[in-house]
């Protein structure tokens, strides 16, 4: 059975306390100070506590973290006075399940310590059960991208709301269906709020759904998407764009999963799970008062933040072999290679756009380099070149002068012109014998012209006749 301790120095309000609790089941401790709250929490295994702010001997919500510290990592409940919205923040903030006005305590506590001890039981149930993790559409295996795939493994196996937010482009769709793939809920559902693109007008009936009648030309009654989700996911996208009047409406259907839909007396229930998603920063609009800040606190149970691809650039190959295999899949073509200053290349550059820009980008430079083998620096964008341009000079840059034009400390130093022919007669060499001859794929190998390519061969004496004359050793 959970354990449930409340920390209160109201002795009336503790005895209501306890007959309510025991008459669902509970068998609560009391405890009339922090001090006595402390030594009582310390001795058990509590998983929720149900705590008052104004205490005699101090302030409930500094108490918070060392509650959140033992070894039971219990849920914390605090009673707030009328209207301390700063006391509710805060306690959220330093780690609380939520917050009840005091004066409702009694009337409002049920749904909250339910919530509470059913994220317990989740939390338990998954520790048990190991998880297997379907993720083979996400590529990478950096450190960083290896952490988010830990919490979407605790977000798939618990039945809070999460909340993926990271740059555009980075995955955040991908992970809100690994989650529900991932999770108990995978045969049902997953429906897709589009927050930004809701039909001011519609909104209400696009969500809630309506009645017959509700509207012209509601010529009969019509499900939402939120009863689409039941049983299923409902996936808030780009979810700091909801206008705030739906915000609050929207509050109300995350705690009750009640909602009426429009022009109906009649209340309907969907159960379902939030994952919401969104690239901006969500605490940055709960200042500038465009985000309810109770929204937010509801939605960020869980929290997953998705790092911009210059930040795992060890992903860059691994992306990339991944994007190159499909292209060459779909369009029926032997795999293309790529050189490893292709690759360079790529992790040069900062990419805004993050993974998708890349597989765009990757896109492009396939239909550009459709005849060539391998892939190299030269098909790609003028924009990435020049970035691997600055990067090569920066790199440059970083040594000191004197280091920059030291000899190489051994052997003879050729003359510029004697080791550009050394150089030009090999490359040219091994150029041909790459193509297997074939003037047309050395050209577009190397990107050197036709005209200049016969030129160099002619120079070399690689005059082409058959390919066999290309020979590698
Ligand atoms: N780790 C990854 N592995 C494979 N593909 C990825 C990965 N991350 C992103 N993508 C691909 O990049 C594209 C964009 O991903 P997604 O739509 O999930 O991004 P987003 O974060 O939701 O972007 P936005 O904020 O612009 O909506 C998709 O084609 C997706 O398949
Ligand atoms: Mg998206």
């Amino acid at each position: 059975m959970p354990e449930i301790l409340v920390v209160d120095d109201d002795v009336d309000i503790c005895r209501m306390l306890e007959k309510k609790l025991q008459r669902s089941g509970h068998q609560p401790s009391l405890a009339n100070t922090l001090a006595d709250g402390l030594i009582k929490a310390e001795g058990g295994a509590f998983d929720v506590i149900l705590l008052d702010v104004q205490m005699p001997d101090g302030n409930g919500l500094e108490f918070i973290p060392r509650f959140k510290a033992l070894q039971s990592n219990p849920e914390i409940i605090i009673f707030t006075g009328h209207g301390d919205l700063d006391g509710a923040d805060k306690a959220i903030k330093s780690g609380a399940w939520g917050y009840i006005e005091k004066a409702n305590v009694i009337k409002e506590l049920d749904l909250p310590l339910t919530r509470a001890l059913e994220y317990r039981e989740e939390k338990r149930r998954s520790k048990i059960s190991p998880v297997y993790l379907k993720r083979e559409k996400i590529i990478g295996h950096s450190k960083k991208i290896n952490a988010c795939f830990d919490k979407l493994a605790k977000a798939a196996a618990s039945e809070a709301n999460v909340l993926i937010s990271g740059e555009t482009g980075t995955g955040k769709e991908l992970f809100a269906r690994a989650i529900h793939e991932n999770s108990s809920r995978f045969a049902k559902n997953i429906v897709t709020v589009d927050c930004a693109s809701l039909p001011e007008s519609l909104i209400e009936s696009t969500l809630f759904g309506h009645s017959r009648g509700a509207f012209t030309g509601a010529d009969r009654s019509q499900d939402g998407l939120v009863k689409h989700a039941d049983g299923g996911t409902l996936f808030l996208d780009e979810v700091g764009e909801l206008p705030l009047a739906m915000q609050k409406a929207f509050l109300r259907v995350l705690q009750e999963h009640k909602f009426r839909p429009v022009g109906s007396s009649q209340e309907q229930t969907s159960d379902f799970r939030v994952v919401a998603a969104t690239n901006r920063n969500l605490e940055e609009c709960v200042k500038a008062g465009t985000f309810r800040s109770d929204l937010f606190y509801r939605l960020q149970s869980l929290t997953i933040h998705l790092p911009p691809l210059r930040e795992r650039k060890e992903d860059m190959l691994e992306l990339v072999v991944h994007s190159i295999t499909r292209l060459c899949a779909r369009t029926n073509v032997d795999l293309k290679g790529v050189s490893p200053d292709f690759i360079e290349a790529l992790t040069s550059y900062d990419w805004p756009g993050n993974v998708r820009e890349l597989f765009q980008t990757l896109e492009q430079v396939f239909a550009n380099g459709k005849h060539t083998r391998i892939l190299f620096p030269h098909h790609l964008p003028e924009k990435i070149r020049i970035s691997h341009a600055h990067d090569a000079l920066k790199s440059a840059d970083d040594l000191p002068v004197k280091e920059r034009f030291l000899p190489e400390p051994t052997g003879i130093l050729p003359d510029w012109r004697q080791a550009k022919e050394t150089f030009e007669g090999e490359y040219i060499r091994k150029l041909m014998v790459r193509a297997q001859g074939d003037i047309r794929e050395a050209c577009s190998l190397s990107g050197i012209s036709k005209a200049r390519l016969y030129q160099l061969l002619g120079k070399y004496e690689q005059i082409p006749s058959r390919p066999a004359k290309w020979q590698s050793n």
